[in-house]
């Protein structure tokens, strides 16, 4: 799939007062700073679409982005940020939650991982949340232009395994960086496959 529009359609803190519209939502979480905001700049062809910044914690709303006039492509805020108050923090959890739990449009969720780490209680928790909740989500391990590819692979291989230890089917994986672009076709490939698949169950 290529992005031929990007449109902002929106900033919302509850589904109730999300675009009204109703088109497939592709969502995209992670932890403050792995670089959400960067990515779906990179999958849009936008450089200024999501705002980014080296500072965490830009992010507190849910934006809805309508993509080729077909898709949204949804930007949540980032979980667990330490350097915000307990309430700000519980704030922003359930404003992830609503969202998550409510939004009936939502097809998919992309999780954000920094490829550097090995995946920690805070993301390992947020995704054992999801399966309980039943939320189908992919992982995208993000920053990958930050290792050499040996030991990106080895990190990622590391990665899987910490994941086996509570999934028996691991979920979609995609590496991706902002920089060099790598994994944008696979994304965008990936998303427009399920489209697909969704218009034919219509
Ligand atoms: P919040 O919205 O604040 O939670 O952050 P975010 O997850 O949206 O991260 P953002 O895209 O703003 O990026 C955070 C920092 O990481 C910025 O300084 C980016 O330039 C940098 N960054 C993001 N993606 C990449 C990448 O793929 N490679 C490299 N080298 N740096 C990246
Ligand atoms: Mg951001």
């Amino acid at each position: 799939m290529k992005i031929s529009e990007a449109i902002f359609s929106g900033s919302s803190t509850s589904v109730s007062n999300k675009p009204k519209r109703r088109l497939p939502e592709f969502a995209f979480i992670g932890r403050s700073n792995v670089g959400k905001s960067s990515l779906i700049n990179m999958l849009c062809n936008n450089r200024k679409l999501a705002m980014t910044s080296s500072t965490p914690g830009k992010t507190r709303l849910v934006n809805h982005f309508k993509i080729n006039d077909n898709w949204y492509l949804v930007d949540l805020p980032g979980y667990g940020y330490a350097k915000m108050s307990f309430d700000g923090r519980k704030k922003l959890a359930s404003i992830i939650k609503d969202y998550l739990s409510n939004s009936e449009e939502l097809v998919l969720l992309f999780v954000l991982v920094d490829s550097r780490h090995d995946l920690g209680t805070l993301d390992l928790d947020f995704i054992n949340e999801l399966g309980e909740n039943k939320i189908p989500f992919a992982i995208i391990f993000t920053k990958g232009d930050k290792l050499g590819s040996e030991v990106l692979k080895a990190q990622i291989e590391r990665n899987k395994e910490i994941l086996s230890r509570t999934w028996d089917v691991l979920p979609e994986i995609f590496t991706s960086s902002s920089t060099t672009r790598t994994g944008k076709e696979e994304i965008l490939d990936y998303i427009d496959k399920i489209i697909s698949s969704l218009n034919h169950t219509d």
